[in-house]
């Protein structure tokens, strides 16, 4: 019988290709800009436990006016800037990014993006899933080619409590497989474990989920922003998961499809698909991190755990041209030496970000 190996063969730090002129513009470490994260809104409809406690975005939250958002032309027009730049992803987040309107507008404005070789950039959404039964067809239609859909748990009562919605599970059940039946597949299930409160629903996810032709992902429960209380003990390692899935449903690792790629993929021994591990705490990625982040009033983060974002739409308002854009944009990445999974514990951080304001 072979072994089976509980860590993710080692490809995340293989040396960076050479580059052809034109290419990506590096940050210090080396690491290619490859991808962006446009978060829409830093509403959302949820008010997820470990994301928007309601005990700190109550209804005297004070959200951004939506006079302060960068409007949809605004950022198709950083996004251009970035593609030309080597980006070759966009992924629009929140908050709940179907929470602003007519999103799909937006899709269609991005979806006519084309890089320095003429491809489009892979246009993504990650969503709670209660609009998507309602939205996925015209998210199609405008170009989206995929989405992520964020479920912690199947159990009703408990995705009540963690989620503090009222929503019910088969509402966002039925939103995903909208999604899949529009075309926006394979869609991928997002569930945070966390110790204690939904660990025992790793297995039933993993059995609702099998065959289903979507990609269910296990993510660590990260420290992110300041109201979760975060806690290490909290946190159940990927390679806990990967053992407690294969004890039922035996596993082999996959290749990673791409250099950088967040979650490491382990296949169904007979066949029945894959899942996957997002392991920010137990295994960091920083090392081949290639994602920059754009806040819903128009500010460049250069990671999940920044504190300070870099203002971008004041140069947009005033008039600058795209070179001004480009160069402005090129000097944030260039000077990014962000690392925080990898030094978690030494780097003690008091304001970070929320991941409810630049989405995950
Ligand atoms: P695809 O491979 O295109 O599906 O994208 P992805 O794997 O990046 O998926 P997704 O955007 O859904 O990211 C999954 C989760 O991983 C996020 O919700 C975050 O919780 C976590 N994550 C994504 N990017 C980062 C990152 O740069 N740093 C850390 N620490 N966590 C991240
Ligand atoms: N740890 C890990 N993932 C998180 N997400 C939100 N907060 C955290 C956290 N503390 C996830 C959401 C969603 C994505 C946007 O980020 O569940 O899947
Ligand atoms: Fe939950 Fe996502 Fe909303 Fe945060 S943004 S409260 S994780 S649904
Ligand atoms: Fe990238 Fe920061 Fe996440 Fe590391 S912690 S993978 S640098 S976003």
């Amino acid at each position: 019988m072979s072994r089976v190996i509980f860590h993710r063969p080692e490809d995340r730090h293989r040396p960076a290709p050479a580059l052809a002129p034109g290419d990506a513009v590096r940050d210090v470490y080396g690491r290619p800009l490859r991808d962006l994260r446009i978060s829409v809104t830093d509403r959302c409809n949820f008010r997820c436990t470990y994301c928007m406690p309601r005990e700190v975005f109550g209804s005297d939250h004070a959200f951004l006016p939506h006079s302060a958002l960068l409007t949809f032309e605004e950022i198709t027009r950083v996004a251009a800037v970035a593609v030309s730049q080597g980006v070759r992803k966009i992924r629009l987040t929140g908050g709940e990014p179907l929470l602003r309107k007519q999103i799909e507008v937006l899709v269609a404005m991005l979806a006519q993006l084309r890089g320095p070789d003429g491809q489009a950039p892979e246009l993504t959404l990650t969503t709670n899933g209660t609009l998507l039964a309602k939205k996925a067809d015209a998210l199609a239609r405008a170009g989206l080619n995929r989405v992520t859909v964020s479920l912690d748990a199947l159990d009703d009562a408990l995705f009540e409590r963690m989620s503090d919605s009222g929503v019910a599970v088969a509402t966002v059940l039925a939103g995903i497989d909208a999604a899949a039946r529009a075309g926006l597949a394979p869609v991928k299930v997002n569930m945070v474990v966390r110790r204690g409160m939904n660990d025992a629903q790793i297995l039933p996810m993993a059995r609702h989920f099998r065959g289903s032709g979507h990609v269910l992902r296990f993510i660590e429960y990260m420290d992110v922003g300041n109201s979760n209380g975060w806690r290490m003990d909290e946190v159940v390692t990927g390679a806990d998961i990967v053992r407690l899935v294969n004890d039922e449903f035996p596993l082999r690792p996959a290749q990673a499809q791409y250099r950088g790629e967040v979650a490491s993929r382990w296949a169904y021994a007979d066949g029945a698909g894959e899942i996957g591990l997002i392991t920010s705490v137990s295994q960091p990625f920083c090392g081949d991190c290639t994602r920059l982040r754009l806040s819903p009033e128009g500010r460049l983060f250069t990671c999940l755990f920044a504190e300070q974002g870099h203002d971008l739409r004041a140069l947009l308002r005033s008039g600058a041209g795209d070179q001004a854009l480009r160069d402005r944009l090129a000097g944030v990445w260039q000077a990014r030496g962000d690392r925080y999974s990898e030094r978690r514990g030494q780097a003690h951080r008091d304001h970070k970000i929320e991941m409810s304001y630049i989405g995950g």
